[in-house]
């Protein structure tokens, strides 16, 4: 805070996120099982007297600002999502005061493990933070999501704003994405939480995300359920030859994945690191032939994971299409783990991957 003459008044920190299993089960009302991690969003700072936002990111070497009166889209770029955090916020009523302040963050770009979300976070904890507005966690996740909705013009779920808000360090939460209740469940003893970057990045994300979307709601309307999380394994038994089969394996991914990840927290609760595995190796399998939205570099990097005896089970996480896995290990052997893995995936595919272990974090907090 040398920028701006003084010792910063808060430092607030927000979280990014990777999810255990529940994917693509946000938007379908469903249940999800991420934990937010140690990488995050950080903005230290202080209040102004005026109506002014003004961020120096150390990470674009940019500084930016804007005027709570009369907010406007500008181009793309960080701004946006702390231009689209205070939109949403005001819009819903909060009253919020200028701040000044610096942002930088280490939670990759582009890479699914939700820095959008962490930066929107960060935003909504800071005018919290100067305008002594209470942390009402899943509130502030869904004005999170609207900005990313409505500002930014992506089409997300709740999962990853809830997780950054909410997070519980040692943890991960079982969120019921229709009642947004988190219920925090810990991860089995002994193991750890490794994130298996693929250096791979994807174009055609959004589009492809919002075709699954749209099909996932025509399937509700086929069942005559507001979402698909209202459907059971039986009942689709039943009657899910009645779609097409296309619909039928999206479907049948979004129901058997509801189904698991309830299943994954109860393991969860009983310590049972090998159950957990087997759901997330289930996990990756439905993901990749029915839902249609791993790559073959996240097939390579979960089948080397999976190679090695230190890996309950591995999947890709997040959107798909590039970006990570993530792998359940015992976390004694979590050295060779890293080094094993790396070296495989590379070799099969020449990718230079970026592997590491994680630990379960806090959500948005001042720290
Ligand atoms: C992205 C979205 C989330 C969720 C996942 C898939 O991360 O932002 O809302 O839909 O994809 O599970």
């Amino acid at each position: 805070m040398r920028r701006f003459g003084r010792e910063p008044r808060w430092v607030i920190r927000a979280p990014g996120r990777v999810n255990l299993i529940g994917e693509h089960t946000d938007y379908n009302d469903g249940f999800v099982l991420p934990l937010a991690i140690d990488r995050a969003a950080w903005i230290a700072l202080q209040p102004r007297n005026d109506r002014k936002i003004v961020v120096h990111s150390i990470d674009y070497e940019e500084t930016g600002e804007f005027s709570l009166d009369g907010l406007a889209h500008a181009k793309e770029g960080w701004l946006e999502y702390l231009k689209g955090t205070a939109w949403s916020l005001a819009d819903a009523g909060y009253e919020l005061s200028g701040w000044e302040g610096v942002l930088a963050g280490d939670v990759p770009l582009g890479a699914g493990l939700s820095s959008s979300a962490a930066l929107e976070m960060a935003t909504a904890r800071a005018f919290a933070a100067v305008g002594n507005l209470p942390w009402d966690a899943p509130a502030m996740a869904k004005l999170g999501q609207r900005a990313e909705n409505k500002w930014v013009g992506v089409n997300c779920g709740i999962m990853d704003q809830l997780i950054s808000a909410a997070g519980k360090a040692d943890h991960a939460l079982l969120i019921d994405c229709r009642t947004l209740e988190c219920a925090p469940v810990p991860l089995p003893a002994g193991t750890a939480v490794v994130v298996l970057d693929t250096a791979t990045r994807r174009g055609l994300v959004d589009s492809a995300y919002n075709e699954r979307r749209s099909n996932c709601e025509d399937s509700a309307k086929f069942f005559k359920v507001k979402a698909l999380r209202d459907v059971s394994v039986e009942q689709f038994q039943k009657m899910g030859d009645g779609l097409d089969p296309v619909a039928r394996r999206r479907a049948m991914h979004v129901i058997t994945e509801n189904d698991r990840t309830e299943k994954a927290a109860e393991a969860m609760r009983r310590g049972d690191a090998r159950t957990l595995g087997e759901l997330m190796n289930q996990s990756h399998e439905s993901l990749n032939r029915d839902f249609e939205v791993s790559s073959e570099a996240l097939n390579a990097m979960v089948e080397n994971a999976r190679r090695h005896p230190a890996c309950f089970g591995a999947r890709m996480t997040g959107a798909g299409f590039g970006g990570c896995a993530v792998a359940l290990i015992d976390a004694k052997q979590a050295d060779d783990f890293v080094c094993q893995t790396a070296a495989g995936y590379e070799k099969q595919t020449g990718n230079i991957p970026a592997v590491y272990v994680c630990t379960a974090t806090n959500g948005a907090e001042v720290a």
